[in-house]
């Protein structure tokens, strides 16, 4: 997909791997400097948007820190220029803290909240304050389907995802008449190293299989396929689309995909 976003600048949570790179690499091969924002140090990302010729630059923070993503958006726009588009997609999941409601410990849950939905609040709230100034930007949410649909023994993922996905219609509402765009992305199951880890390996062959069942289009999406609905949201096709969340998953969530 190609799109011009040429001289824009980005920053991408939680952009050093999976999804968040691809949606790095993405904007950069249409023209967008790139900051890349994640936890720990890892130049990956920046140094392939380097060699293909593209312009990055890394900064670490935790999005769950107020003052970490006050520093971070400071130093984004003093060094690389007002952020243009900002995309959340930095997330954990409930991981091994799987569990019902009944059993779910305050940690786990404090965990996820804090990054899930606190951080996208921290960092919306600091990349639009300039960007009103400016009436100028568009951020981008990553959510997920469990923030359109339920799901069992996750419940700080779901109510994360549903919070950040009502959030981000919310956002659209007040910032609208100044001219910037707020938009989400709900992906499905798509394939990236933690995925494949998790779901898609030999030890889950079955639960995979029974998953693929539900999707109508019967196999995971790509990182590049959730990179391709931001490239659009991002870009000036997409100039009368706020306050839509854009699921991406094959179909998942569009009803019942068994006969009865
Ligand atoms: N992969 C999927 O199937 C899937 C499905 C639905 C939604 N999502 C969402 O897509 C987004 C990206 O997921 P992914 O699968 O690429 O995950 P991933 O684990 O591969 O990447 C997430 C990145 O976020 C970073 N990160 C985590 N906590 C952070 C913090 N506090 N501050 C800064 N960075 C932090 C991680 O270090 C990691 O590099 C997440 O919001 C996730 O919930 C993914």
């Amino acid at each position: 997909m190609k799109v011009d976003l040429k001289n824009r600048i980005a920053l991408v949570t939680g952009g050093a791997s999976g999804i968040g790179r691809s949606i790095a690499l993405a904007l950069a091969e249409n023209g967008a400097l790139v900051a890349v924002n994640d936890l720990n140090s890892d130049e990956e990302t920046c140094s392939i948007i380097r060699k293909s010729g593209g312009t990055a630059k890394f900064y670490r923070a935790d999005i769950s820190k107020v003052e970490s993503v006050e520093a971070m958006i400071a130093a984004v726009e003093s060094e690389m220029g007002p952020i243009d588009i900002m995309v959340n997609n930095a997330g954990v999941n409930v991981g091994k803290d799987r569990g019902p409601v009944h059993e779910f410990s305050d940690a786990a849950w404090h965990r996820i909240i804090s990054v899930d939905l606190d951080g996208v609040f921290y960092c919306s709230r600091a990349a639009s304050t300039s960007m009103i100034k400016r009436r100028k930007g568009t951020i981008i949410n990553i959510g997920s389907v469990f923030g359109v649909i339920p799901a069992r023994l996750q419940c700080a993922f779901t109510a994360a995802k549903a919070g950040m996905l009502n959030f981000t219609r919310s956002h659209a509402l007040e910032i609208g008449q100044y001219g910037i765009r707020v938009n989400g992305v709900a992906p499905g199951s798509i394939l990236t190293e933690g995925t494949r880890d998790l779901f898609y390996n030999a030890d889950n062959k079955a639960s995979a299989e029974g998953l693929m069942e539900h999707i109508p289009l019967g196999k995971p999406g790509e990182t590049d396929d959730i990179a391709a609905a931001v490239l659009y949201l991002a870009s000036d096709d997409a100039k009368y689309v706020t306050g839509h969340v854009l699921v991406v998953d094959g179909g998942w969530t569009a009803g019942y995909s068994r006969d009865w």
